[in-house]
């Protein structure tokens, strides 16, 4: 273990299961650590590095506002925040954002936003639909809306308000549709729990129901949007709309940042019945703006989807070699593969070895969630260490 590793058991809260590398400098696909080692990068800051590491865009937009302005109270009006906020309608069905500093807490916000609905609106309604192996954050409320036991156990009792059903099954959300219920909350895929991709009209059955009970419908495109799916937003692949749609990950391309979008409908929120200190600061915004125009300017939704289909079909290859690959499934740059035993974490191990980051998804399944940026070439290299990776295997 090296000296900083040792400080960390010394100094930080046991929160995670580390990969025993200690990460100095990102350039572009790549990572190296504290010897030099270098590392194709198809983790990719856990789907946050959509462009990569300290791409040009970010840091010059970074480094110019850093100079400029970087927080100033929310009382106040602020260039970056309106350009992005502006940027995201003028490309999305939705009309209206609020901005926050994470995932979770862009979910929290979204919550509040159909319960703030649901009294105006809706006699105060006030429960949400989830659905089982979602994964939306990790704030007691959205712990409770975490359709897994295993995030819900160690935290018992969690806030009232919540019902997880079975993911893609319309059958299960309209069962448990109540006259208190004000939102369905979804993922168009689930990421965190396992990549799972619902059958072609379970969204389009789920915005129906939503339109006929009257209540609305939330995306969580945390993990989903911003160009990973193979369009900027997963929604677009469905053929309908939500009401309201989380953002955060990718948005800013590693600088913390979390959005709330709503149609006009919905964004009901009035001065002071929500807020954030730091959401939508300068800073965040103009890595923000500067990551959203590239995305857009360059196409890199559609790279997604064409470098994710020659991962796939690589993959497919690798498949007909090796008899325990079970499953392969995936959207754009979000990727998982399945085997039929508990290898994932050595086949991890064995790929960092060759000098590849990828990610356990479950003890028999990865994820590859890299730079929405890489070529073919990058696949290429990828495909060959885990070939050689996979050959480790005693199948
Ligand atoms: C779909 C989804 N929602 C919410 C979150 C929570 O985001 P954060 O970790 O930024 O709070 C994640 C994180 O993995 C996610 O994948």
């Amino acid at each position: 273990m090296s000296y900083w590793q040792e400080l960390e058991h010394k100094y930080y809260m046991s929160t995670v299961e580390r990969v025993p590398v200690t990460l100095v400098r990102g350039q572009g696909t790549r990572v190296w650590d504290e010897d030099g080692g270098e590392y194709l990068d198809f983790v990719g800051g856990w789907a946050v590095n959509s462009l990569g590491h300290c791409h040009p865009v970010v840091v010059e937009a970074v480094v110019g506002q850093v100079r400029t302005l970087i927080q100033t109270s929310n009382q106040f009006y602020t260039v970056p925040q309106v350009r992005l906020a502006e940027l995201l309608v003028q490309n999305s069905c939705l009309d209206k954002v609020f901005f926050c500093n994470s995932g979770a807490e862009a979910n929290e916000g979204a919550v509040k936003l159909a319960r703030r609905y649901g009294k105006l609106n809706l006699g105060g309604a006030f429960a949400v639909i989830t659905t089982m192996g979602s994964f939306h954050g990790r704030s007691l409320a959205m712990t409770a809306a975490t359709g897994q036991s295993k995030f819900q156990q160690p935290y018992v009792p969690l806030p009232d308000g919540f019902i997880n059903v079975e993911y893609n099954s319309i059958e299960t959300i309209k069962a448990a549709t109540t006259s208190q219920t004000c939102a369905v909350m979804l993922e168009p895929v689930q990421g965190e729990g396992g990549v799972n991709i619902p059958d072609d009209d379970y969204l389009a059955a789920v915005r129906q129901w939503c339109d006929l009970k009257g209540i609305l419908l939330i995306l969580d495109e945390i993990q989903t949007g911003l160009g990973r799916t193979g369009t900027l937003f997963a929604y677009q692949q469905s053929g309908i709309e939500p009401d309201i749609m989380t953002l955060a990950k990718g948005l800013a391309s590693g600088i913390p940042i979390g959005a709330i979008l709503a149609t006009e409908r919905a964004s009901v929120f009035t001065p002071g019945e929500h807020g954030s200190t730091f959401g939508g600061n300068p800073l965040a915004c103009a890595a923000g703006y500067a990551t959203l125009r590239f995305i857009i300017d360059n196409d890199i939704a559609g790279n997604a989807n064409r470098v994710g289909q020659y991962l796939i079909d690589g993959l497919e290859s690798l498949r007909r070699k090796f008899q325990f690959i079970t499953d392969i499934r995936g959207r754009g740059l979000l990727v998982a593969l399945e085997f039929s035993s508990d290898i994932a974490e050595s086949i991890v191990m064995a790929c960092l070895d060759r000098g590849l980051l990828v990610n356990r998804l479950k003890p028999n399944a990865l994820r590859f969630m890299p730079p929405l940026i890489i070529g073919n070439e990058e696949v290429d290299e990828a495909l060959s260490i885990l070939d050689k990776a996979l050959s480790t295997i005693i199948s």
